[in-house]
């Protein structure tokens, strides 16, 4: 399985952060070139590999890290994405009043799969500030993990994408399709900005968790 990241700025340097951090091979591109990304990748190592846009667009699994405005142009770069997963980190932002753009009551991610025949849309890593998703998704005490929430149609496109979150370290809520969960966690959902973190102890049940401490 390939994945890759498209777009290199606060969210696409954050998700390559954690990437890096489980030691998952990942391709980062964004609009200047692989030359750019040179400082990214000595800082976070091996595991993050400079690609131009092609290179990236034609893994398994693509993660868009873009202004929601130059998604269309990404996407349309790619021939095929047939059997492919998009995770849509997008949101849809009017930035003259910074609430949701005006979708006439469409999803973004359902906009986002329109543009992108064939392939699985799966909507995620988008409801966290980045500097919470760059974080370590353990609370650094030991009790519990950071959630993200994915909303998707395939099911199997939804379950590599939740596997591959799991091995990023976070837990992972499925909300459902994409015009009921997506409109959840889209930007000016219920869900926007909302860090949750379970409560869970390796090894332990919730009843076994000192929660004064917690
Ligand atoms: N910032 C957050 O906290 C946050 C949280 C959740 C979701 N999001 C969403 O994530 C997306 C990215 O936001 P951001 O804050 O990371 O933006 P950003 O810091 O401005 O970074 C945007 C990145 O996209 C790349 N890019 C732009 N147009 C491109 C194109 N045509 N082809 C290839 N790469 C292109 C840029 O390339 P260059 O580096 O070469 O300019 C840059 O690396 C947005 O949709 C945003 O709404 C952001």
């Amino acid at each position: 399985m390939t994945y890759s990241i498209i777009g290199s700025g606060a969210i696409g340097s954050a998700l390559a952060r954690r990437f890096a951090a489980a030691g998952i091979q990942v391709r980062v591109a964004n609009s200047r070139g692989p030359e750019s990304l040179k400082e990214l990748a000595s800082e976070l190592g091996n595991s993050i590999e400079p690609a131009s846009l092609d290179k990236a667009l034609a893994a398994d699994v693509v993660i868009l890290a873009v202004p929601y405005d130059a998604v269309k142009g990404v996407l349309l770069k790619a021939s095929n994405w047939k059997g492919r997963i998009i995770v849509d980190a997008t949101n849809a932002i009017d930035f003259t009043t910074f609430g949701p753009a005006d979708l006439g009551g469409r999803t973004s991610s359902s906009i986002v799969a329109e543009l992108a025949p064939g392939a699985s849309v799966v909507k995620g890593f988008n409801h966290l500030l980045h500097r919470i998703l760059a974080r370590s998704p353990d609370d650094g005490r030991g009790y519990g993990r950071r959630t993200l929430f994915i909303s998707g149609e395939e099911p199997e496109g939804k379950k590599t994408v939740a596997g591959l979150m799991e091995r990023l370290g976070f837990a992972v809520i499925d909300l459902g399709g994409l015009s009921q969960g997506g409109l959840l966690q889209q930007f000016g959902g219920p869900l926007t900005s909302h860090s949750l973190v379970t409560q869970e102890q390796k090894g332990s049940t919730v009843a076994d968790l000192d929660l004064e401490e917690h």
